[in-house]
């Protein structure tokens, strides 16, 4: 177990008050870690905090990540508190569906803003505290959340999630090449269809369909999620970077 544990070290988790955040930020807790949630509304952020508490150290950090002042301002207040980051998880993202002859500019704004452009900004932000947490034999890591509707066409008309997806990938291997010699690994995770509020519709509708054309016979679990997390923050992970790993079921990868 050793191999997995995250004793002493300090965790943030954008959009870790619900859905996959929330999976990723328990599985965290449980490998030992302290860990901080962080969205926009405060009260999620609570509601997250109660929902947790249980399984360690872990506080409620409210920000809007869509900007770059709102990066830099969630890297101060956690640099108010902690010496060191080991383990970033840009995991808040957004979606927005649309016909193609109605998908509107504000659609790709606001889907790059916090899909694409928010991992890149707070990235750099958490840099000196990241930079403080790596050494050789265990790096600070990076853990991008993509999504397989980067890896292939998606059968929704979501245009700008799906690129912002694939770029979120591409990044992942221009910074794991970029901070490798300052010793922080990146990563993204690839999730296929796991519970939340963005997939609800989703699977309302055709949650049956997915289940059946999945290898694997079923949609994503909380555990899933932490499982990856915990892997990829702890020892068991510390020579992985520039890797997109999907974790779906099979949904994409055999396709
Ligand atoms: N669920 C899936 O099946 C699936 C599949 C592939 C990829 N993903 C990816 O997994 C990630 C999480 O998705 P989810 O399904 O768990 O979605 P979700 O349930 O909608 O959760 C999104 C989280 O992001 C936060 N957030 C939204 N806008 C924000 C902003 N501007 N600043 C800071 N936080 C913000 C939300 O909290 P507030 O509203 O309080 O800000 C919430 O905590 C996303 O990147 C998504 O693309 C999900």
């Amino acid at each position: 177990m050793d191999l997995f544990d995250l004793t002493g070290k300090v965790a943030v988790v954008t959009g870790g008050t619900r859905g996959i955040g929330l999976m990723m930020a328990r599985g965290l807790l449980q490998a030992g870690a302290s860990v901080y949630v962080s969205s926009r509304k405060a009260d999620a952020g609570e509601a997250a905090v109660a929902e947790l508490s249980g399984f360690g150290r872990v506080a409620s950090v409210p920000a809007d990540v869509s900007t770059e002042d709102g990066c830099r301002g969630l890297a101060a207040e956690v640099g108010r508190r902690e010496e060191r980051l080991h383990v970033l998880v840009n995991n808040a993202g957004a979606t927005w569906g649309a016909p193609f002859a109605e998908f509107p500019a504000a659609a790709w704004d606001k889907v790059l803003d916090l899909n694409l452009k928010a991992p890149f900004f707070l990235t750099r932000a958490f840099l000196p505290l990241l930079t403080a947490a790596a050494s050789d034999d265990d790096p600070a890591r990076v853990v991008n959340v993509g999504s397989i509707d980067g890896l292939h066409a998606p059968s929704l008309p979501t245009y700008s999630y799906s690129a912002s997806k694939a770029g979120l990938h591409h990044l992942t291997r221009v910074l794991a090449k970029e901070l490798g010699p300052r010793r922080i690994t990146v990563n993204a995770v690839a999730p296929g269809p796991f519970e939340s509020k963005m997939m609800a519709a989703t699977l309302a509708a055709h949650g049956d369909e997915i289940v059946a054309s999945s290898p694997l016979g079923r949609i994503g679990r909380p555990d899933d999620m932490a499982g990856v997390a915990v892997y990829l923050c702890s020892r068991a992970g510390a020579y992985v970077t520039g890797a997109v790993i999907p974790v779906d079921g099979g949904r994409a990868t055999t396709l």
